[in-house]
């Protein structure tokens, strides 16, 4: 049996830790911003209900508004000094917020798409396939599922990615760690919760992928 994380420790420990970072966010992930971007790029015209997991301050919905200004965005965050920058925002006016974990809060829903970029890299295998059948489920028939994210190379490297997690969790010693899967495991997690035609797609970063569904 795999062990599985408290995903309600990680959670505050992403609060923490975001909260802490909020107010110099931007000057780190602005030079992320191609990342980001690939969400909007991946979206077919005519998208208006969206939802962002992890929005954080909000810098991938520039490029959304820029193509999509009608749009109404919810944004869920478990980090409320993140969704404060986000609610200082020029779009702030179309932006509903939910301040919570991803695995606790209600979605709502139905959305024409659910976008997620540098926030889903700290789940387990099987508590990402329980997330990833929330979002199908929040979906709008032939709704889209956009994901920017770090991976593992393979599966090795992934598999090396928890062990580190684990030998160092409760040390003090990293304020952050990642824990990103390799693309063929998101695909196979992709596939269990039901979506089709996957994609996979380089990004401007080698350890970034774009993964986009389709329910
Ligand atoms: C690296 S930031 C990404 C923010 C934004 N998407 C961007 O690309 O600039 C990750 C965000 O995910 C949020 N987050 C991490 N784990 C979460 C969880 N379990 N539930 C809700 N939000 C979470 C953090 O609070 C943070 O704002």
């Amino acid at each position: 049996m795999p062990e599985h994380m408290d995903l309600g420790k990680r959670a505050l420990d992403m609060k923490t830790f975001f909260d802490r970072k909020a107010d110099g966010y931007d000057d780190v992930h602005l030079s992320f911003m191609e990342t980001k971007r690939t969400l909007t790029d991946g979206l077919p015209d005519g998208v208006s209900r969206v939802l962002d997991l992890g929005g954080g301050t909000g810098l991938e919905l520039f490029p959304l508004f820029a193509r999509f200004p009608d749009a109404a965005v919810t944004v869920i965050d478990v980090s409320p000094n993140m969704l404060d920058a986000l609610m200082q925002r020029p779009f702030a006016d179309h932006i509903r917020t939910v301040c919570g974990d991803f695995f606790a809060v209600e979605f709502g829903g139905p959305y024409d798409a659910v976008i997620s970029t540098s926030a889903l890299h700290h789940f387990e295998p099987d508590d990402k396939r329980t997330l990833y059948r929330r979002i199908y489920d929040c979906l709008a028939p032939g709704g889209l599922f956009l994901n920017s994210d770090k991976i593992s190379d393979n599966r090795q490297a992934e598999a090396d990615a928890f062990t580190f997690y684990r030998a160092h969790k409760d040390s003090g010693k990293y304020a952050h760690l990642d824990t990103p899967l390799a693309p063929s495991t998101e695909v196979e997690l992709l596939e269990d919760a039901g979506f089709r035609r996957i994609t996979v797609t380089l990004t401007d970063r080698d350890n970034y992928r774009l993964f986009r569904g389709e329910k």
